[in-house]
């Protein structure tokens, strides 16, 4: 008997979800991935009862099952995240940017910071540790993580993580301060959580409505996008940022054309894009 595992994805469907998943969250996959389509999308196969991935496909394409479709996508999406992933990043915001706005918003006590894409949450959570480590727990403090997949925001606003997402990047005085043991889990503490708010939004989308903020993370990304949809987010992140604000990309990303709209500048170890 033919399994998900067993059958080929036929190359007209292997297109079909390349251009299914480019024209939805505008990620390219490359001619020889269809391994990683069969991997991930094999567990939808089982759970629906398709005999294999190019069932999957007709259902798809008769375009009836809109939380199929969701569930494809989503499926596709990389997720891998982690506590102060970056270290040198943090080292700058604490050495360079805390200490400018501690300065400069010295009347209104209020920042605004943004995690596009991001994932389950430990972008976000790890700056908000940052903030509160440095002594801004009386200020007005808004971290937006935003990311296309619904299924790790909700993860991300639970803020439930496993041992195995603890022991990666989190000092084990963070760990104790603000998680408690939550049955298996670790539950992070609400004076972390309250300064995070998580929502679904695709960055291909205009994001002008969302700043201004004072920093936006945008990292590990980027690098699914084709040079045109990186360029045109570029542009929509530079609209969110407060002049002189900082955009944060992956540690191992260049942004081509970047240049257009950010300063680039060198802090610590660190690369920072500050907002023209
Ligand atoms: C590898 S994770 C990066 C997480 C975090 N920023 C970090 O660097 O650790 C990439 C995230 O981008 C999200 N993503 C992919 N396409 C997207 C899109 N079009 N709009 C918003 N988020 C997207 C994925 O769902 C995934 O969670």
């Amino acid at each position: 008997m033919s399994t998900a595992q067993t059958v080929p994805i036929y190359s007209d469907n292997y297109r079909f979800l390349r251009e299914h998943i480019y024209s939805q969250a505008g990620i390219v996959f490359e001619d020889d991935k269809q391994y990683l389509f069969e991997t991930r999308l094999s567990p939808i196969v089982r759970q629906l009862g398709l005999g294999s991935i190019n069932d999957l496909c007709s259902l798809l394409k008769a375009g009836r099952e809109t939380e199929v479709h969701r569930r494809v996508v989503e499926a596709m999406t990389t997720n891998e995240t982690y506590f102060f992933r970056d270290p040198s990043q943090y080292d700058s915001i604490r050495s360079a940017l805390l200490p400018r706005l501690r300065e400069e918003r010295r009347d209104t006590r209020r920042m605004r910071f943004w995690s596009a894409a991001a994932s389950t949450g430990q972008e976000a959570y790890s700056l908000a540790m940052v903030l509160l480590e440095e002594g801004f727990g009386n200020w007005n403090l808004q971290i937006l993580g935003t990311d296309f997949a619904s299924k790790v925001v909700d993860r991300a606003r639970s803020g439930k993580y496993q041992q195995i997402e603890v022991n990666r990047g989190l000092p084990a005085s963070l760990l104790v301060k603000y998680f408690r043991r939550a049955g298996m889990e670790w539950q992070l503490s609400e004076e972390v959580r309250r300064l995070a708010q998580f929502e679904t939004i695709d960055l291909r989308k205009s994001m002008r409505a969302l700043g201004p903020f004072d920093l936006v993370f945008c990292r590990n990304v980027m690098i699914y996008f084709d040079s045109q949809t990186k360029d045109q987010i570029l542009q929509e992140l530079h609209s969110t940022l407060f002049r002189g604000g900082w955009l944060l990309l992956g540690g191992a990303e260049t942004a081509i054309g970047v240049d257009r709209w950010f300063e680039r500048q060198t802090i610590g170890a660190a690369t920072v894009y500050v907002a023209k």
